[in-house]
């Protein structure tokens, strides 16, 4: 009889599972108990049903290489070591020696169920070269949290510890995670390593924009959540199947911010985590994407293009230099208005009266590329956010932007899609009068599914 161990199954479905618990009056284990109970009165003897089978865990475990550098976002590593664990991998540990003061090698090694390594010139594993067996007996190696040093040392090919040496060994997919304070991440030097390791062929996740571990600091540098690259590592493990392989893809998400004055901006409550979700979906199906992105507090998808932008005009100039491509899906929230000559100096406030401020339109960017003759991609699709006369108005949206498909989604605060992890989304067609509605599921399923759709009407 399988064993069910709630704690392992994936974050939504506890998510949800906790809901309806809630909404029941009942336990987890109690609901849990309900569905299963259910489930056999509704088919007869079935097979044991999914929740029960817990995440997939293929018969040989894959095996990764943790490599662990030495930032204060280590200790978000030794979580990872678990979540990775979890999902069915071996996980074997090096730790830097930067590392070891921030987390110690007893404790990598009880999580990891096996003894780390922490030397190149180990005795007890040198003997045969045991960094090569680190490096190419695995199926991936995994560098969390990755420092700029660490990521200088590899894009120069340097190899005086065993971190390194391991990482210049190595003939497996690297996925790094990097993790660094703000101005680290922006110094050109960085850039160049990163650019010229991405060239190499090195995948990474990350870093995302937020709070800093140094006080009163926050930009992009923070490393991953663990579950985020926990994800990007079983996908690179299981490369899933590639119908979009060869294909480009050009997808736009979040808000815009339009300035007033310097310091002050028009915005709008977008969070980009739809948009995202498309372009990491697009990627794992092979194909090569760039997401052009308002100002959003997330992480680069594993192998996505990102560029980010702040205002309309911006997104514009990015996506027509983002083009040709095949597909290109418009899920931004671009402003409508930008403030006509924004101040170039912050508006003092006077006692005389309010600004007055003048709006401008913005270019409609989905209009512009889906109107466009010469090159326009063969599958344009466009969203219809709104609150009301859902599945009119994105009607009469699909034929004024001239674009082949309108995804609406409900975004009325009462359905809780703004900033939210789920989504109710209804597909219309330029050729075709039906509305094709699916039920309710997170933005990543969403995402998966509109993937698959459009894998389909590229072929
Ligand atoms: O804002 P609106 O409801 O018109 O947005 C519908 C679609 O048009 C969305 O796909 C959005 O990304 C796109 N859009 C755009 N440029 C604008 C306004 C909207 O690309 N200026």
């Amino acid at each position: 009889m399988a064993s069910l161990t709630v704690r392992k199954l994936d974050d939504d479905l506890k998510a949800r599972l906790r809901v309806r618990a809630a909404r029941n009056g009942r336990s987890v284990e109690d609901e849990v108990r309900t569905i299963l109970r259910e489930a056999g009165e509704d088919a007869g003897p079935p097979p044991a049903p999914d929740v029960a089978a817990g995440p997939a865990v293929p018969s040989v475990a894959p095996r990764i290489t943790l490599i662990i550098g030495g930032g204060i976002a280590a200790y978000k590593a030794l979580d990872l070591i678990r979540r990775l664990k979890e999902r069915g991998p071996e996980v074997r540990v090096i730790l830097t020696r930067a590392a070891q003061q921030f987390v110690t090698p007893l404790a990598a090694s009880a999580l990891a169920h096996t003894p780390c390594h922490t030397d190149l010139f180990d005795p007890r594993s040198e003997f045969d070269a045991g960094h090569i067996r680190l490096a190419r007996g695995c199926d991936l190696v995994v560098v969390a949290p990755a420092t700029a040093d660490l990521m200088a040392k590899m894009a120069n090919g340097l190899a005086d510890d065993l971190a390194s040496a391991v990482l210049l060994a190595t003939d497996r997919p690297v996925l790094l995670a990097p993790a660094m304070n703000p101005a680290m991440w922006t110094n050109a030097a960085t850039r160049r390593n990163v650019a010229r390791l991405k060239q190499d062929g090195v995948h990474l996740v990350g870093p995302s924009a937020g709070e800093m571990a140094e006080a009163n600091e926050a930009g992009v540098g923070r490393m991953s959540e663990p579950t985020e690259i926990a994800l990007a590592a079983m996908t690179l493990l299981k490369p899933a199947a590639t119908p979009l392989k060869g294909r480009r893809v050009l997808i736009t998400a979040g808000p815009t911010h339009e300035p007033i004055d310097p310091v002050r901006y028009i915005a709008n409550r977008s969070s980009g985590k739809q948009g995202f979700a498309i372009a990491a979906a697009a990627a794992r199906a092979g194909a090569e994407v760039t997401l052009v992105s308002g100002p959003v507090g997330l992480a680069d998808p594993a192998d996505v293009n990102v560029v980010r932008v702040e205002s309309a005009r911006e997104m514009l100039a990015k996506v027509e230099a983002a083009l040709p491509a095949d597909a290109a899906i418009f899920a931004a929230a671009v402003a409508d208005w930008r403030v006509a000559g924004a101040a170039a100096q912050k508006i003092k406030k006077t006692v005389d009266g309010l600004p007055d401020l003048k709006l401008a339109e913005n270019p409609d960017i989905l209009a512009t590329i889906a109107k466009r003759g010469e090159g326009r991609p063969r599958l344009v699709v466009g969203f219809a956010a709104e609150t009301e006369n859902l599945i009119a108005h994105a009607r009469a949206k699909l034929m004024r932007k001239g674009c082949d498909w309108i995804v609406a989604n409900d975004v009325s605060p009462a359905s809780g899609v703004m900033g939210g992890d789920r989504n109710v989304i209804h597909i219309l067609m330029r050729d075709s009068e039906e509305v094709e509605s699916w039920p309710a599921m997170s933005k990543q399923e969403v995402a998966d599914r509109l993937v698959a759709r459009i894998a389909q009407s590229l072929q």
